[in-house]
């Protein structure tokens, strides 16, 4: 290849028209390749087995010793890639990737074009599928999309195949056990019921040679199904697809008919009584349709046609209840609810019917588009083939967000054609829910005919249609609001409220902390807001939450005085448990006056630490269940010294408050006496405003009185309203998280604020500061 047909090679691919410039000049010589691409670049590649970071090496010595090699790091494993036909001009770079899979050699070309101080790069695997990404010179910060936090927080209190299993069986389709976490294992096995092998049962990857077969990844498969009680659906036998050439060589129909025969019963044969059916033939009527090709059965041009005529299915039927006689056998299809496609499957079925073939039901594989999904079609065929005697079953259900729905590949490319994985938005993903919803009321409308929804992968990684969202749980396996509004359809409940997400309010900008912090609130613990940092992805095995339980000012119905305080502590990598329901931070009424209980505060703990060991709350293992403070202003504040006996109460702040010398007649407050002081054991501090706070001498004698524990008064002369409005809350939020700190994060340097005679506080000009019971250094 001369250099001109590669610059033009590598801008076809690039679809630039650069191509022009070289044109004009043909009788130049190349200009020889600058170094402008040379050195190190960092790609990430997102597929649907994980996160590729390719380190690479770029040697530009004119086009002969031109070198390409890679560091490549993906899940599970670490290679390093000698790059072949590399070709690199001033700024564009073309080479490939020769790799082996399983059998089969697999071409990745790339391809790459300067812009800026980036390298866009794109990869084509054979001519199909392409993926673009910037390469850059500095080294990527790895975000692995397992721990990319779900837009939309979804709780599951019924698993889907619980919800499902009077009516039909749920099922999934996947080549597990292999290369799938242990954490998508145990997903999968949660709530799935019924399983498919997505390839491994295929043609090619089981029988690739006429005399090879490759049982291993399919007797894997039955046997993980076996352990984990889900019934196994056999995919798929003969078919136009993912089928080996051998099949077919020589002319001869009789040899052709003798392997069909041979592979079905060795494969149905070895599985005989553990697989619950079989899709025999997969998809053998032709796309292309119209209202003459309606009244036929309208056969795809398919190798299987060629060498054995419209008989091939019928044999292929009988050869699999031979081998297998209970096995429950289907014709599979995409598209075949709607329009010509569908007049021609019942030509094709009667016809199969009539010919005595061992035909029981149909699969309606279910490749459909969120937005555009042909209920109304899906139901009449559903009855049509019911009246057929068959029996019908969704077997490779996935719902795209975006991109091209069914037909044999899975789309899900932008114009250009490469792949693309912009995230759903919060419409998209309502949307998705709402289809789901309304295809499984259909559904379970004609439970008597369904057999079995399964869906077309796990999670929206492990999917054929990858980009393109179509599952019920996202990539990091959390759930998505579909998955709700199938259970809550199933079990005829009101499915608004389950996909619409909680609500989730920033306040101001969301803390000047590490972590930007959201209000926000959870169906199960009515009457509390929740402040925490907005994505608890960082959280987890090591970095967790350590719980605030707060009582309000006049122990009102709302934090909506605190929200700036206790959002600033919370986007400090703390979680804030408040009295009062979320919308009275926006919507402050009536209600905002409702007289509230300490005993919340305690509720509200069991609750957290419940989500806290729950595998699929949002808080599981993100909350450090043994630092817990109760705090509270004013009336708020009595409202913490009254749980301060509670064993978890790690420490106490009590905020423009302390007791009464007389108990209060305010019904609503907390009627303490000096005694219940002794409720305090463990370190106790007061924020008070000064000798202007109407609570300051009743927190004075408090401080007084307690011998017991260590315990530290400050004041800032502010009166009782404190600094809560304040921006971030104010002084107080710096003091208070100090203390915070040091007593649930064990940060000693914190204790610098109060303890010592040159304390931060004994030396700022307007906080004044007692400390007493500590063991003195
Ligand atoms: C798809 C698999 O999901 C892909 O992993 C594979 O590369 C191609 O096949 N109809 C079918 C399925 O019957 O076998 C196809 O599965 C999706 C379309």
């Amino acid at each position: 290849m001369s250099l001109r047909t590669i610059i033009f090679a590598s801008c076809v691919l690039l679809g630039t028209a650069m191509v022009f410039g070289q044109e004009q000049t043909p009788t130049k010589e190349p200009t020889p390749a600058k170094t402008t691409l040379a050195g190190t670049w960092y790609a990430q590649f997102e597929t649907p087995f994980g996160m590729q970071t390719y380190q690479l090496q770029f040697t530009p010595e004119g086009d002969a010793a031109a070198k390409a090699t890679a560091h490549v790091e993906a899940e599970g494993e670490k290679r390093d890639v000698e790059f072949t036909e590399v070709k690199i001009t001033d700024d564009t770079i073309s080479f490939a990737e020769v790799r082996q899979f399983d059998q089969r050699e697999l071409r990745i070309e790339y391809s790459g074009k300067l812009k800026g101080n980036d390298l866009v790069l794109s990869r084509m695997f054979g001519n199909r599928n392409g993926q673009e990404v910037v390469a850059t010179r500095q080294v990527p910060k790895r975000q692995p999309t397992t721990e990319v936090a779900p837009l939309v927080e979804v709780k599951i209190d019924h698993l889907l195949k619980d919800a499902g299993k009077d009516f039909f069986l749920i099922g999934m389709a996947g080549d597990l056990p292999a290369r799938y976490s242990a954490e998508e294992l145990a997903l999968a096995a949660e709530h799935f019921a019924a399983i498919t092998p997505e390839n491994c049962m295929k043609p090619e990857r089981l029988h690739p040679q006429e005399n090879q077969w490759q049982f291993e990844r399919a007797d894997a498969l039955v046997e993980w199904a076996r352990q984990n009680q889900m019934t196994i659906h056999g995919h798929t036998l003969v078919w136009h697809a993912q089928t080996p050439g051998w099949f077919f060589e020589g002319d001869d129909k009789e040899v052709i008919k003798q392997r069909m025969k041979e592979h079905i019963h060795t494969l149905v044969g070895r599985y005989k009584g553990q697989l619950q059916s079989w899709d025999v033939v997969n998809e053998a009527i032709d796309d292309r349709g119209g209202p003459q090709a309606a009244k036929t059965e309208n056969l795809r041009n398919s190798k299987w046609l060629q060498a054995l005529g419209p008989e091939f299915l019928t044999l292929a039927f009988q050869y699999a209840h031979e081998a297998d006689p209970t096995a429950v056998l289907y014709y599979n299809d995409y598209n075949i609810e709607s329009g010509s496609k569908h007049e021609s499957s019942m030509v094709l079925l009667r016809r199969l019917l009539a010919d005595g073939a061992p035909i029981h039901a149909v699969g309606i594989q279910g490749h459909w588009r969120s937005g555009s999904v042909p209920f109304k079609e899906i139901e009449k065929a559903i009855t049509d083939y019911a009246s057929l005697g068959l029996k019908v079953s969704i077997t490779e259900l996935d719902v795209t967000i975006r991109g091209a729905s069914g037909g044999q590949f899975g789309g899900g490319f932008n114009r250009r054609g490469f792949r693309s994985a912009t995230p759903p938005s919060l419409e998209d993903l309502k949307q998705q829910a709402d289809d789901y919803a309304q295809l499984f009321a259909i559904f379970k409308k004609h439970q008597d005919v369904i057999e079995r929804v399964t869906f077309w992968g796990l999670n929206d990684r492990r999917t054929w249609r990858w980009g393109q969202h179509p599952l019920l749980f996202d990539a990091g396996n959390h759930p998505k609001p579909a998955y709700v509004a199938i259970v809550d359809e199933l079990e005829n409940r009101d499915s608004s409220k389950a996909t619409e997400p909680p609500q989730q309010i920033k306040i101001e900008d969301g803390g000047q902390g590490p972590f930007s912090a959201i209000a926000t609130e959870d169906a199960s613990l009515a009457g509390i807001t929740i402040y925490r940092p907005q994505d608890l992805s960082p959280f987890g095995r090591e970095a967790k939450l350590p719980i605030l339980l707060w009582g309000n000012g006049a122990c009102a119905n709302t934090t909506e005085e605190h929200k700036n305080f206790l959002s600033e502590i919370a986007s400090q990598g703390y979680i804030v448990l408040g009295i009062g329901p979320l919308d009275q931070l926006t919507d402050r009424n009536e209600a905002s006056r409702q007289r509230t209980q300490a005993k919340q505060l305690l509720t509200a703990l069991d609750w957290i630490i419940a989500e806290n060991e729950k595998a699929d709350s949002t808080y599981a293992g993100k909350i450090n269940t043994t630092k817990v403070a109760a705090m509270g202003m004013s009336c708020g504040g009595l409202q913490a010294i009254e749980i301060s006996s509670d064993p978890r109460i790690t420490t106490t702040i009590v905020c423009n408050s302390g007791i009464l010398a007389n108990p209060s007649q305010i019904p609503a407050m907390p009627s303490l006496q000096k005694e219940d002081l002794k409720k305090f054991h463990r370190p106790v501090l007061y924020i008070m405003g000064g000798p202007s706070d109407i609570a300051y001498n009743n927190a004075m004698d408090d401080f007084a009185r307690v011998d017991h524990v260590p315990i530290v008064m400050t004041n800032l002369d502010v009166g009782h309203g404190g600094t809560y409005r304040q921006p971030h809350g104010g002084e107080y939020s710096r003091v208070a998280l100090a203390w915070l700190d040091w007593q649930l994060k064990g940060k000693q340097a914190a204790s610098k604020m109060f303890l010592g005679e040159d304390s931060e506080l004994k030396q700022h000009d307007r906080w004044s500061i007692e400390v007493k019971n500590f063991d003195s250094p």
